[in-house]
């Protein structure tokens, strides 16, 4: 009993060194209050229950101050736990690449190698070709610049059609047909528009694929006035005369006009378009004239050849008269380096420099011939200046009757009504009608 309450009155006296004015803060109610000496005195009943009970409520803060402050030491430890159960979770959610889908990133690796080495076999020959291009440049004295000539074909004739189809991929058949459209209409028009023979002539014939095609269409478009089946070898009977300077063109063609039995509608024969002096003026419909003229030095003197001998307006009172007249055309179709920004244009422009001369010249076994080529492609004026060269032309005019006299005042042009562009603009055909112009007098 006795310890029981000596350890009663220590506790008691401790509770009463311990009262303090409550504290505020929770860091506060932590440290222990302080009795004041001058408190020290001898305490009433009343006094001695007033500490007992003001310890109390002391423990209680303290005991609360650390409840709170163990709570929130709790809740940062929770939030902390939290923010590791969640990165946790944001790993777990992140699938680690399991064996499978690691193979399907192998497999796609692979997939890429091969991808690049299409790419490689792609891009190889074409860094070949473009290196054999600069060897042949290198190795092979340049072609003169009246190359091209007759001659030339000569020796080239054999392998031409098959090197065209190479190289053109056989498109080129394409863009012949579509000159031949533009020239006897889609329902064969330039047939049906006129009770006269009609005529067409196609200079810089060569192996006459042009002829033929015009040829094919007159055989089935010309049913009011039909070609005479005879044997006749004259130009006058015939409604397609294909002309060129290589005999050796024009006998490949020969046969090839055989072959497509239209003997009777299309009659090949030598001829530089530079001199049509065996055609009588304002005679043909129309002229056709396809990857010649660029083989042609002086072009202005072709294209006023030309105009002499197709049919003028003018001087045919009777076609003007016809009320389904169609105005005679010029179709020529040529190549042009491809000046466009666009990616396609550019690889037009490395097929055209480098590409044609390199197989050409493996193909063919001239190389000097292919290397003109290409140089003549690069030589040929850009649309727009071979249209401005087509419609500034001053042409003499004969008088009409046929006589040598010429009007003073009247020159002959062409004016360009279309400009048909094909290959990523490589290939060109030009539509024209001619005209007659007068001078300005001042
Ligand atoms: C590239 S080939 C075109 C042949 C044919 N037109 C074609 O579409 O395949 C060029 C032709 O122009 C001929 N040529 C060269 N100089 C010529 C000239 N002054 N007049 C007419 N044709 C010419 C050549 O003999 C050759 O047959």
């Amino acid at each position: 009993m006795a310890p029981t309450t000596r350890q009663a009155k220590r506790e008691s006296n401790s509770s009463a060194k311990n009262v303090e004015s409550p504290r505020p803060s929770s860091s506060a109610a932590t440290a222990a209050p302080v009795m004041e000496p001058s408190t020290r005195k001898k305490m009433t009943k009343n006094e001695k229950q007033e500490v007992r009970a003001r310890a109390r409520r002391w423990a209680e803060n303290r005991h609360a101050a650390d409840a709170l402050a163990g709570s929130s030491e709790e809740n940062e430890k929770a939030a902390e736990n939290e923010e590791v159960a969640e990165n946790k979770e944001s790993v777990v959610d992140t699938p680690l690449p399991s064996l499978e889908s690691h193979s399907s990133l192998v497999r796609m690796t692979e997939k890429q190698k091969t991808i690049n080495l299409y790419y490689f076999f792609a891009v190889l020959p074409v860094a070949l070709l473009i290196i054999g291009s600069q060897f042949l440049r290198a190795m092979i004295s340049p072609p003169p610049s009246d190359y091209g000539s007759g001659s030339m074909f000569d020796s080239i004739a054999p392998r031409y059609d098959f090197i065209n189809r190479a190289l053109a991929l056989n498109l080129d058949m394409s863009w012949r047909r579509r000159l031949v459209e533009e020239v006897v209409g889609t329902e064969g028009e330039i047939f049906s528009a006129t009770h006269d023979t009609v005529k067409i002539l196609d200079l810089a014939t060569g192996t006459a694929d042009v002829a033929i095609l015009l040829g094919q269409a007159a055989a089935r478009y010309n049913k009011n006035d039909p070609p005479l089946r005879t044997s006749s070898t004259t130009t006058d009977s015939a409604t397609v005369l294909g002309l060129d300077p290589s005999q050796n063109m024009l006998d490949i063609g020969t046969t090839k006009v055989q072959n497509a039995d239209l003997t009777n509608i299309v009659r090949l024969q030598l001829g530089d378009a530079l001199k049509l002096d065996s055609l009588v003026d304002d005679t043909f419909n129309a002229v056709t004239m396809s990857f010649g003229i660029r083989n042609v030095p002086e072009k202005e003197i072709a294209l006023c050849e030309i105009h002499r001998v197709l049919k003028k307006g003018p001087h045919f009172p009777h076609l003007r008269a016809h009320p389904k007249t169609v105005e005679s055309k010029l179709a020529i179709m040529e190549f042009s380096e491809p000046t466009g920004p666009g990616i396609m244009a550019m690889l037009a422009r490395i097929f055209i420099r480098h590409c044609v001369p390199a197989i050409g010249a493996i193909l063919s076994g001239h190389p000097k011939e292919y290397m003109h080529l290409q140089k003549s492609i690069a030589d040929f004026p850009p649309p727009t200046e071979f249209v401005r060269l087509m419609e500034s032309l001053k042409c003499p005019i004969k008088k009409v009757g046929g006589d040598e006299e010429l009007e003073i005042d009247t020159f002959g042009s062409f004016r360009v009504k279309e400009v048909i562009n094909m290959l990523f603009g490589s290939v060109q055909i030009y539509i024209a009608t001619p005209i007659l112009k007068k001078y300005v007098t001042e």
